[in-house]
């Protein structure tokens, strides 16, 4: 069984994985809008991954006898000036979310739940993995700069990119 405060802070994480794929999706239509169309693949991606962190969080809440409450999605940005500004604002996200994660861990901590502590370790190891990507990206981005030759080699390897299901551990 889940103690109150967890439950309650597990579904706020539910939604923020929510409106994370929310935003990539609003990245996603920016992209395609300015006819990059493979990064808006990435984003398209980006927005599958967080709809899948969303849903191992809403498993876990009932597998553990909680309650899942949906709540509402707050809009998400709409226009970017430049590649190089969404992925400034990526980047900016990601290490929001990592706190975001390090606040619940510590949470457990205090709740003593080690099923929810151990539980959360994958998201905190994701969240390294997100950090890396984006910022690697937003470095790439930066060096590219505003030659389109560059942008357009950019664009398509992230075309590339595809959809791997998070496993289950
Ligand atoms: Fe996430
Ligand atoms: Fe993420």
């Amino acid at each position: 069984m889940l103690g109150e405060k967890i439950e309650d802070a597990l579904n706020s994480q539910l939604n923020a994985e929510l409106y994370s794929a929310y935003l990539y999706l609003a990245m996603n239509a920016y992209f395609e809008s300015i006819d990059l169309g493979g990064f808006a693949n990435w984003m398209r991606i980006q927005a599958q991954e967080e709809l899948s962190h969303g849903m191992k969080i809403h498993d876990y809440i009932i597998q553990r006898g909680g309650r899942v409450i949906l709540e509402e999605i707050e809009k998400p940005q709409t226009e970017w000036e430049s590649p190089l500004d969404v992925f400034e604002h990526v980047y900016a996200h990601e290490q929001k979310v990592t706190g975001l994660i390090n606040d619940l861990v510590n949470l457990s901590i205090e709740e003593k739940d080690h099923a929810t502590n151990n539980f959360l370790q994958w998201f905190v190891e994701e969240q390294v993995e997100e950090e890396e990507s984006s910022s690697g990206i937003l470095n790439k981005v930066k060096l590219a700069g505003k030659d389109a030759s560059s942008i357009l080699m950019l664009d398509n390897e992230f075309g590339q990119r595809m959809f791997n299901p998070p496993s289950s551990e």
